[in-house]
């Protein structure tokens, strides 16, 4: 009986170490297991020399990429990232629409992102911005590609990515 009791306790006492453990991780992680949470909910993106790591692309009305986008539309981006505590508060965005044999800006609004337009925003220990792009009806109708930039005061680049489009009519 005695052996059986111990027994017990020790599973009893195992229970709640693991309990502990378990409790202990997902407070610490909390913050991590939600930026992988937002990696896995983004838009897959090429990052293409960022600054500061982008955990989460969204826009508007696309779920798979390419994203189709038509023309004479405007289209809001979000997109989450790690300012490293930098507190930034001020993006110049430059975007453009890469096709074979062809460059071209994009029209971007709000921009700069000053923080008059609250278009950047707390998110936990993160950063997101958002910001419109404007489907310029003279695009091509084809598949390409959005090339977006944004710098801080000092024209330094703290994110770049690109996503592949599908302009349509
Ligand atoms: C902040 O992170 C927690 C998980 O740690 C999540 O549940 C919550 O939705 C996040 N807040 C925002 C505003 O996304
Ligand atoms: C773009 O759309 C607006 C309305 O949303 C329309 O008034 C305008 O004529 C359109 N322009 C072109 C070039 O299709």
């Amino acid at each position: 009986m005695r052996g059986y009791f111990v027994y017990y306790l020790k599973i009893i006492w195992l229970i709640c170490v693991i309990h502990e453990l378990a409790s202990f991780s997902i407070k610490s992680t909390g913050n991590v297991a939600y930026k992988k949470l937002m990696a896995m909910r983004s838009l897959p993106f090429e990052d293409c020399g960022s600054l500061y790591r982008v955990n989460y692309l969204n826009i508007e009305s696309c779920t798979k990429v390419p994203c189709s986008m038509a023309r004479n539309s405007t289209v809001k981006v979000t997109v989450l990232f790690d300012d490293n505590g930098n507190g930034v508060s001020f993006l110049k965005h430059a975007v453009s629409w890469v096709f074979t044999y062809v460059k071209t800006d994009a029209a971007i609004s709000p921009d700069p992102c000053d923080g008059d337009h609250n278009c950047i925003l707390n998110v936990n220990n993160s950063k997101s911005y958002w910001a419109n792009i404007y489907v310029n009806p003279t695009l091509p109708v084809m598949r390409g590609s959005m090339l977006w930039e944004a710098k801080d005061e000092h024209n330094q680049n703290l994110i770049c990515f690109e996503v592949p489009v599908l302009i349509t009519l």
